[in-house]
């Protein structure tokens, strides 16, 4: 499999900040792959809560070690990928369907990094890439007629088969665009979770402390925000 070097770059980045002992969140996609790979290559005494299916068997492969939710109460470092960001480091994930677990896993950390490529920072979120929405299947329905009610075009994500598409939660994803992007992200998460049926969105607000855009030529450009 050919490596994207951008990716590489910024998966690089994040390895370097990693330390032994360290209790770390492990994100999903292709971006965190390449960090995945330069953390098992450092041969490190880390562990840490993977963020779904396809990352635990990664991990495995990687000889990565694995900790659950319930046995630790905060995590040195989650770093996970994005599908957006704004350079205030709010983001939209869950192009990989793991968005719950993610945010889970992201409230849990004590510095949150985000490491992506450097065309996922947008002026506006939302602009280029539908906002993912989990939802328990029973409320499919209802969910989505509420939101068409608003004017919002929502697509129920499926597989390429047709087959509809179930989270590692058994949840379905509704993949929502907002005509010109989302105006206020925080109101949107918040508006979009108080849905009965919701259990969460794509939206993260308040949660990454940094940001590592890796570009095709190997540089990593960051951005940083107060720790909380
Ligand atoms: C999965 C995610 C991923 O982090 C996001 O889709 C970015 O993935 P990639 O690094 O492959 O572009 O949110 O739910």
């Amino acid at each position: 499999m050919s490596v994207d070097p951008a990716k590489d770059a910024a998966g690089r980045a994040a390895a370097a900040l990693v330390e032994d002992g360290m209790r770390l969140g492990l994100g999903t996609g292709s971006t965190v792959d390449r960090f995945l790979v330069a953390l098992a290559e450092r041969g490190l005494d880390v562990a840490g809560v993977p963020t779904s299916r396809a990352t635990e068997q990664r991990c495995a492969e990687l000889g990565v070690r694995l900790l659950h939710p319930a046995e630790v109460a905060q995590l040195d470092l989650v770093v996970d990928g994005a599908d957006e960001l704004t350079s205030d480091l709010v983001l939209t994930k869950g192009g990989g369907g793991a968005l719950l677990r993610e945010k889970v896993v992201a409230a849990m950390g004590a510095r949150f990094v985000v490491i992506a490529t450097v065309d996922k920072l947008v002026p506006r979120l939302g602009d280029t890439f539908a906002v993912p929405v989990e939802v328990v299947p029973f409320a499919l329905a209802p969910v989505r007629r509420e939101l068409e009610q608003e004017g919002l075009e929502v697509r129920e994500r499926t597989h390429a088969d047709g087959a509809s598409y179930r989270t590692d939660n058994g949840n379905a994803i509704l993949d929502v665009r907002l005509d010109g992007g989302l105006e206020d992200p925080e109101q949107a998460d918040v508006w979009l979770t108080m849905l009965p049926g919701v259990v969460t969105s794509g939206i993260f607000t308040d949660l990454a402390t940094d940001a590592l855009l890796g570009a095709a030529d190997g540089r990593v450009e960051t951005l940083s925000r107060p720790v909380r």
